[in-house]
């Protein structure tokens, strides 16, 4: 790893945490930065399948939106509490005020911004979103930007992925997080 990386992974006191609408990329990305700095990566949509033992689509169906929220925040608590590591979250877990404390005050956390038309295309390719299984795609999403867009604005670091390939759009976390915890860039 070069010394830039090392620098960044060095200077991390906590968890990064990534956060962003459906189909932001914070797993791929979020998988690309644990990658560069050593880290492990870990899921959160993952990790409440397997304590649930279902799928998200299953826990939503068959336990509402609120059971999952409160899944999300118990496995948010013991993530956080953790080691160092990199964790993509759920587009809506900001929206619990709970999940959102423990993020604010426990991790770096970094938005991953798209435009509309990205996100309905990415999450086209699956069926596994719940949100998305009832109406258009693109008025759900579009109406969720509006009412999520304040509350993951308090994150630390904001990144626009835009169509750029995902290693141009980790150069730009690399350096973005440098900036924030005051690390020079690389020439
Ligand atoms: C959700 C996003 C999903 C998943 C669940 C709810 C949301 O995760 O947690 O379907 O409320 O935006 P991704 O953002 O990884 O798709």
């Amino acid at each position: 790893m070069d010394m830039f990386r090392a620098n960044i992974r060095d200077a991390l006191e906590k968890p990064v945490v990534m956060v962003g609408l459906m189909g932001a990329g914070k797993t791929k990305i979020g998988s690309l930065l644990a990658k560069a700095l050593g880290l492990p990566f870990i899921d959160a949509d993952d990790e409440i399948e397997k304590a649930a033992k279902l799928t998200i689509a299953q826990i939503f169906e068959e336990h509402g939106e609120p059971a999952f929220r409160d899944l999300e925040r118990a496995v948010m608590a013991r993530l956080l509490s953790g080691k160092k590591c990199v964790i993509a979250t759920g587009g809506g877990a900001v929206m619990n005020e709970q999940t959102a404390s423990l993020i604010w005050e426990q991790s770096l956390s970094v938005w991953l911004k798209a435009g509309l038309d990205i996100l309905v295309e990415r999450t086209g390719r699956s069926n596994k979103r719940p949100l998305l299984h009832n109406g258009d795609p693109h008025e759900i999403l579009g109406a969720l930007m509006d009412k999520r867009y304040p509350f993951y604005a308090q994150s630390d670091v904001m990144i626009e992925t835009d169509h750029a390939k995902p290693g141009v759009t980790l150069k730009r976390l690399l350096n973005a997080l440098a900036a924030h915890l005051d690390i020079k860039e690389q020439p």
